[in-house]
C-alpha cells in the first residue's frame, strides 16, 4: 500500500497574534513562502503526494483556500480539523479513516529539512514491511525535545520527552514514519501529565515491541524548526541565503510538481498566473 502523509499544523507553538486574531503561523512566511510549504515539499520530495493536513477548525478554510485539493500540483490534499492540540500522536487517532490502513508519515507543520538524506531514509523505510522509523539530530538544545537515549553500544534503549538532564544531544525530528498500526496504537495511549497524547510514547511503544528504527540524520542535512521566535528567523535566514547563494528557491510545490512529471508545461503556466507579478511567479517563469 501506498505512503501517505499528514501534516499537523495545529494550535500550539509560537502565537504571533492574540486568538482573537488568530493567524496560524504555518500559513505565515518563512522568507519567501508559506511555512506549511516546507513540510509539504519534504513529502513531495518523498514521493508522498496523498496528503491530510490537520488544522484548528478556524484555520481550515484559508489552508484550504492556499492549498486546494492538491490537484494543481498533481497531489491529492484533504483536510481534517483538530479541535484542541490534545498531542502530536492524537493525529494519527484522526487521520485512522484517511489513511485507511495505509502506512504513514507524519510531518510537523512548522518542521523544516533540506538535505537528500531524508529522501534516503523515506526509501530504506519504504523498504521495512512494518514497523516505526524516527530520525535523530544532533542540537545544542535538546532538553526542548523529545532526546534518545543511547546505551554503551549505541542501541537505542529509551526516548525521553524534554527531559531536565538530556542522556544524549540526539532530538527526535518532527518527522515519523510509521506502518499501518499507528492509529491503533495511537488509541491505547493515555494523555500524559500534561494532558497531551504524546508522540514520545507512541515512538516509545514500538521501540518496547523492538519495531523502531532510529536513523540518524549527519550534520550535513539541515534540521530547523520554528517553535521559537530566534528559531523562525533563523529559518527565514537559512532559506534567504541559501536561495541567494544559489540562485534558485527551494521547496517551491510548483517547481517540484513541475519537475516529477507530475503537472505540465501549461499546468505551471496556469499556476503563473494566479500567483501574479511577484518574485517566486518570477522565478517559476525562469523553469526550463
Ligand atoms: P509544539 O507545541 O512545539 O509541540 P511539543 O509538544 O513538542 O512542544 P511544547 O511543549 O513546546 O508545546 O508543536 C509542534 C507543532 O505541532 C506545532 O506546529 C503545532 C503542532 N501541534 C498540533 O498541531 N497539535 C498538537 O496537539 C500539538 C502538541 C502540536
Amino acid at each position: 500500500m501506498q505512503r501517505k502523509g499528514i501534516i499537523l499544523a495545529g494550535g500550539t507553538g509560537t502565537r504571533l497574534y492574540p486568538s482573537s486574531i488568530s493567524v496560524s503561523k504555518q500559513l505565515m512566511p518563512v522568507f519567501d513562502k508559506p511555512m506549511i510549504y516546507y513540510p509539504l515539499s519534504t513529502f513531495m520530495d518523498c514521493n508522498i503526494r496523498d496528503i491530510l493536513i490537520i488544522t484548528t477548525p478556524h484555520d481550515q478554510p484559508a489552508f484550504q483556500t492556499l492549498l486546494r485539493d492538491g490537484s494543481q500540483w498533481g497531489m491529492n490534499i484533504a483536510y481534517a480539523v483538530q479541535p484542541e492540540p490534545e498531542g502530536i500522536a492524537q493525529a494519527l487517532i484522526i487521520a485512522e479513516e484517511f489513511l485507511d490502513g495505509a502506512p504513514s508519515a507524519l510531518i510537523l507543520g512548522d518542521n523544516l529539512f533540506f538535505g537528500d538524506a531524508v529522501v534516503n531514509a523515506a526509501k530504506k523505510a519504504d523498504c521495512m514491511a512494518t514497523g516505526a522509523t524516527i530520525f535523530a539530530y544532533y542540537v545544542n538544545d535538546p532538553q526542548r525535545y523529545g532526546v534518545v537515549e543511547f546505551d554503551e553500544d549505541g542501541q537505542v534503549i529509551s526516548l525521553v520527552e524534554k527531559p531536565e538532564n538530556p542522556p544524549s544531544n540526539y532530538a527526535v525530528t518532527g518527522l515519523y514514519f510509521y506502518d499501518g498500526r499507528a492509529p491503533e496504537f495511537a488509541k491505547s495511549l493515555t494523555p500524559s501529565k500534561r494532558g497531551e497524547l504524546e508522540i514520545t510514547a507512541l515512538n516509545q511503544a514500538y521501540l518496547d515491541k523492538n519495531e523502531l528504527a532510529v536513523e540518524l540524520f549527519h550534520s550535513g542535512t539541515t534540521w530547523l524548526d520554528t517553535g521559537t521566535h530566534r528559531s523562525l528567523f533563523q529559518a527565514a535566514q537559512f532559506v534567504s541565503v541559501l536561495e541567494e547563494r544559489q540562485g534558485r528557491r527551494i521547496c517551491c510545490p510548483e517547481e517540484i510538481a513541475y519537475r516529477k512529471g507530475w503537472i505540465d508545461r501549461a499546468q505551471l503556466d496556469a499556476e503563473i498566473s494566479r500567483l501574479g507579478e511577484g518574485g517566486y511567479a518570477q522565478y517559476l517563469k525562469t523553469l526550463k
